[in-house]
């Protein structure tokens, strides 16, 4: 073993240095068809979820590897498929990823967006923060407990990784009497009924340095352009879980013809029901619906539209009553109505109410203040040094050239842009240079354009984030997640006037009390969106230890980070930081689950 270890590292370390590119490795004349048995890798872990049962340990082995797919597109495959495999566990019970890297040059981490990670924030899967990145050649077993249900989804952490097709869903179900609204649907087949919005490109984006082909060519669903398929009986309600899988900055509004939706949790929380015809959501989130099969026998259209980035595209899947031959449905094609612009029922996910209040009032949270805005910096060809330093990978860079910062400036929190530790953050944080970071709020001090923006939590009070969208330079809206936590919504709005808003303008603002904060019922987010010129406040409660991302995976594009760390006190025992992984081939041992 120990010799097999060594020789991956050695040919990790030789591919690295040969500056392998992805299009040279994808193999150019053989079509890859993709078997459907790769689908059902977690059979073991499917099932009703039950009380009073012991959780299971659910074990997939993820091989990543880049493929040419059947339309000649080469794309980056989870054991073949792109969707990945779904994962479906049921609450409780253990996720064992094993992840084997084999796109020559590239390191890759996986994260498990949404999931809470109580006590194994070294799972998070982000490189040089909570992991060492997974080397080409090497492998690197994720476990973690899937701790609360809802619709969660995974992805490579890298924006090209998950663009070119590294992602797929995570689904944790609960016994039918917990769930809060199972009294509106009939079925909840979380296998036969999660939908998948993902983009493709016209080029892997890995790789990829110019930075041209930044909008996608088009909007799959599951992984299909129009024949995916929904299979009802008439009569029935079902649940189905919607997931914007996309990476940049392409939000996605759907509709089912005919048919109206309740939408009853978003970022697998539950939220008090709303009826529509229309959802969006934002890259990262999720909303479950309720759809009631009460039309007559046949086919419906499911219409995906895209928004920002991918305005103007549109991607369909099929809503069939069973028995109905959908041949003529996909014959005839969709028909498109145009009402999409007026409309003013689109359901927006940080507008829902939580099923439950959820106060966690606080009489003096305190606010700290993060002006996000796009800025056209003029610097030197020595600046665009982010690069990052570990242990056991060669030095490299991580993050594709900011080839379009001259032009379209880069967007910042703070005035700074946000810079990978050079040592593991979380498990080595004496490794990490000191020089390099910067508090939260302190940012003017640090003389660099970027710094590791740190934001310490002392103690268990509530915190309180204002993300506030200037404006000045932009105007984009941008979509932030927070890792580890779901974070309270409490308020977002716009500037009545349409100007931008300055940090001083926003103070003014909230102190003449125009901003009305909702600390009764505001929706549990991961994922949120900061509107243009714009706030968005978000509270949570540090109630357990890690290193969190809170970031803008899609204002770095092609650019420098746009994130900030929010260290919450934790200790990891010594035990655990002993077998964690030193950038090698590494195997977890039970410990760290204990
Ligand atoms: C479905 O419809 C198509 C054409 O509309 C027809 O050719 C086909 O035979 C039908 N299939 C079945 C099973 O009836
Ligand atoms: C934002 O929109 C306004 C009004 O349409 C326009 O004048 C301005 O140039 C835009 N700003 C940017 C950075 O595109």
């Amino acid at each position: 073993m120990k010799l097999l270890v060594f020789c991956l590292i050695i040919i990790a370390n030789v591919s690295n240095n040969g500056k392998a590119s992805i299009e040279t490795i994808v193999p150019a004349t053989t079509n890859v068809l993709l078997s459907d048995t790769t689908r059902n890798s977690d059979k073991s872990c499917y099932r009703p979820c039950k009380f009073n049962v012991k959780p299971r340990r659910c074990q997939y082995n993820f091989k990543i590897e880049p493929t040419l797919e059947a339309d000649g597109k080469a794309a980056l495959v989870i054991n073949a498929i792109t969707p990945g495999p779904p994962i479906h566990v049921c609450v409780n019970d253990i996720v064992i990823v094993k992840v084997q890297n084999k796109v020559p040059g590239q390191d890759i981490t996986l994260h498990w967006h949404g999931v809470e990670q109580k006590g194994t924030p070294y799972m998070d899967g982000v490189p040089m923060v909570t992991q060492c990145p997974i080397a080409f050649g090497s492998t690197y077993e994720y476990a973690f407990i899937a701790s609360s249900p809802g619709t969660f989804f995974y992805h490579a952490n890298s924006v090209s990784h998950q663009s070119d097709g590294v992602y797929g869903s995570l689904i944790v179900d609960q016994p039918q009497p917990l769930e809060p609204h199972s009294s509106l649907y009939d079925f909840d087949k979380s296998k036969d009924h999660t939908i998948l919005l993902g983009a493709r490109f016209s080029e892997l984006l890995t790789g990829n340095l110019n930075g041209k082909h930044l909008r996608p060519d088009s909007i799959v669903v599951n992984g299909e352009k129009k024949s995916s398929k929904i299979f009802v009986i008439p009569g029935y309600a079902y649940r189905l879980r919607f997931v914007n899988a996309v990476a940049v900055e392409c939000p996605l509004v759907v509709d089912i013809e005919q048919h109206d939706m309740v939408v009853i949790a978003s970022d697998s929380k539950p939220v008090r029901p709303v009826s529509t015809n229309k959802v969006l959501l934002y890259p990262g989130e999720r909303m479950d619906v309720v759809v009631n099969a009460a039309r007559k026998n046949g086919g419906y259209w499911v219409n995906v539209y895209g928004l920002g980035i991918c305005e103007g595209l549109i991607a369909h899947g099929m809503f069939l009553y069973s028995g109905f031959n959908y041949t003529s449905l996909l014959h005839q094609g969709p028909t498109l109505t145009s009402e999409l612009l007026n409309s003013e029922t689109i359901i927006q996910g940080q507008h829902l109410l939580s099923l439950q209040d959820q106060t966690y009032y606080n009489k003096d949270v305190k606010t700290i203040y993060l002006g996000v805005d796009r800025y056209v910096i003029p610097f030197e060809d020595n600046d665009n040094d982010y690069r990052y330093i570990s242990d056991g990978v060669p030095k490299k860079t991580f993050y594709p050239a900011a080839v379009s910062l001259h032009d379209n400036g880069v967007v910042q929190i703070n005035n700074k842009n946000f810079l990978y530790p050079n040592g593991l953050y979380l498990l080595k944080p004496q490794n990490v240079n000191p020089d390099s970071a910067c508090n939260v709020g302190e940012e003017a001090n640090h003389k660099q354009l970027q710094c590791l923006q740190v934001l310490k939590i002392l103690d268990k009070q509530v915190v309180e984030l204002a993300l506030v969208n200037e404006g000045f330079g932009s105007n984009d809206s941008y979509t932030f997640h927070i890792h580890g936590y779901s974070a309270q919504v409490v308020a977002t709005g716009r500037t009545s006037n349409g100007k931008p808003i300055s940090k001083r303008d926003f103070s003014l603002l909230d102190k003449n009390g125009k901003i009305k904060r909702n600390i009764q019922n505001p929706p549990l987010k991961d994922t949120i969106v900061v509107p243009n010129k714009g706030y968005t406040i978000i509270r949570l409660k540090p109630d357990h230890g890690g290193s969190w991302m809170l970031e803008c995976r899609s204002c770095s594009f092609f650019s420098l980070p746009a994130a900030i760390l929010i260290d919450v006190p934790q200790s990891i025992p010594k035990a655990v930081i002993d077998v964690l992984p030193k950038c090698g081939s590494y195997r977890p041992v039970d410990v760290l689950l204990n």
